[in-house]
């Protein structure tokens, strides 16, 4: 492990992001005794001039009820916290910024240089490019004793293949890719850091997961709201660049990427780039794109709005385990359900009329992996009924917390473990499977269909997930 003081500097400290999830992750970390006040401090930055206090007391109304049962330790977590006002385009507020991380960093006796300043910035990336060439003229690390500068970036990461490849260059003139942290949050969820393990060390995955045995393949992704006050945000991003071109992509290669050759994060990365690669084109005719009833009411969003939220694309591997096995990835906004789930459907076992085994990741909520077989009914009869082998985290791991994706995250940041983070080539090839479907959007040649709030989305799509060939399956 890496000692020297830690310097975790969030920007955009009073921000959305940073409410919502920045802060209470490092809460937690605290609690978890993950960051010792001995080495740890945490600066909070952005244009607002409010004391430390102010931002303190913001702080502690961020993390609502739960935390009053354990007022002491959010009492020593926020002493840890120092706010530094100043602009995200000029120097001034920067070189206050680091002196005062200089200044913490002697205060703990750090020796010269091997202290560790990780920037998180909880902000719109509009302003990435001169943040990061602040960051990188004013507050480096100023050693090569054992100590780093990390970034934190969250996306959108651009708005399409052009835009995205712009942006990585700015930021990559700036820093090497190993000091830099592109979350989707995605990757910090239980059952997606479990996927690896669940295919590659269990004897029951390892000889079917491929074309001769799995039919098809979708993920989904369900939210039971709207856009509810982000309207402005969704509308310039939509469905498809919002969930779909990196949650359920990222889940997308680890279902179907090769066996790495270690796990060490670059081969990891490695097999991840080569599935998006070998994605075919999207057809038009495989995508079904759906805006709720009501979207256009919010007066964030421009009464015309062309933009989806809720699409189903079908997405093909061109290689030998996966040809001809749709990858169904379907997201939506004000639906039926709150859910993410990978569903592996097997092909028909011949002659057997009851119904197709059905392999279910429930990533949330209530974490879960069941999987639909068929079993004589029980009783004195001879007939056959579907039923489940049922993994529910919360009956199996009683009193296990799974940590929040946000929290394990950051500490990947702190350990310098890059493995559940998107590499550069990765965001490009994902950009590239999607860019000409989202021009097409963009341009109004492609229009969503009206569907009801609360509903399952267009019918329109539940068509086309026949047509790849999903089976209904019964049960749960
Ligand atoms: C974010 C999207 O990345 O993920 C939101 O911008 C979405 O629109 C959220 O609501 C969903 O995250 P989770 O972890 O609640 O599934």
């Amino acid at each position: 492990p890496e000692t020297g003081c830690l310097s975790i500097i969030v920007l955009g400290a009073s921000g959305d992001l940073a409410k919502k999830k920045t802060f209470p992750a490092l809460y937690n970390l605290y609690r978890r005794g993950f960051l010792p006040s001995n080495e740890v401090y945490i600066f909070g930055y952005a244009r607002t001039k409010i004391s430390d206090d102010d931002l303190r007391n913001r702080i502690r109304g961020y993390f609502g009820e739960d935390a009053s049962e354990h007022s002491e330790d959010v009492s020593k977590f926020l002493q840890l916290i120092k706010y530094v006002s100043g602009s995200y385009d000029t120097e001034d507020g920067f070189r206050l910024l680091d002196k005062e991380i200089s200044e913490h960093e002697v205060s703990k006796n750090s020796a010269e240089g091997s202290s560790r300043r990780l920037f998180y910035l909880a902000l719109p990336p509009s302003v990435y490019p001169p943040v990061c060439r602040m960051i990188r003229k004013c507050c480096m690390n100023r050693s090569d004793l054992g100590g780093w500068t990390r970034i934190v970036i969250e996306k959108p990461f651009g708005k399409d293949l052009e835009s995205a490849e712009k942006l990585s260059a700015q930021i990559g003139e700036l820093f090497e890719e190993p000091q830099l942290y592109r979350i989707d949050h995605y990757l910090g969820k239980e059952l997606v850091q479990n996927l690896l393990v669940l295919r590659f060390a269990n004897r029951f995955f390892l000889p079917l997961w491929n074309r001769d045995n799995i039919d098809n393949v979708q993920i989904v992704f369900r939210e039971d709201f709207g856009t509810e006050g982000r309207g402005g945000y969704f509308d310039e991003y939509g469905i498809i660049r919002d969930i779909i071109q990196n949650h359920l992509l990222q889940v997308l290669c680890l279902v179907a990427m090769e066996k790495p050759v270690s796990l060490k994060p670059e081969h990891i990365r490695d097999e991840k780039v080569k599935v998006l690669q070998s994605v075919l084109p999207i057809k038009d005719e495989e995508v079904v794109l759906g805006q709720y009833e009501g979207y256009r009411d919010d007066p964030t969003v421009p009464d015309h709005s062309n933009t989806p939220t809720f699409a189903t694309v079908v997405l093909r591997i061109h290689n030998e385990r996966w040809e001809g096995v749709p990858f169904i990835l379907k997201a939506g906004k004000a639906l039926n359900s709150r859910k993410a789930e990978i569903r592996v459907q097997f092909k028909d076992v011949p002659g057997q009329k009851q119904g197709r085994n059905e392999f279910v990741i429930r990533l949330q909520p209530s974490e879960a992996m069941y999987m639909k077989l068929t079993v004589k009914q029980p009783g004195l009869e001879m007939s056959t009924v579907q039923s489940e082998l049922d993994l529910s985290y919360k009956q199996r791991y009683q009193g296990v917390a799974i940590p929040e994706a946000y929290e394990r995250l950051i500490l990947d940041t702190i350990r310098g473990d890059q493995q559940h983070f998107v590499r550069r080539d990765e965001l490009k090839a994902a950009w590239e499977i999607f860019t000409p479907l989202l021009h097409r959007i963009d341009d109004g040649e492609m229009k969503p269909l009206q569907y009801q709030p609360g509903s399952r989305g267009p019918v329109k799509a539940d068509e086309l997930l026949a047509k790849a060939g999903y089976v209904q399956t019964h049960g749960y």
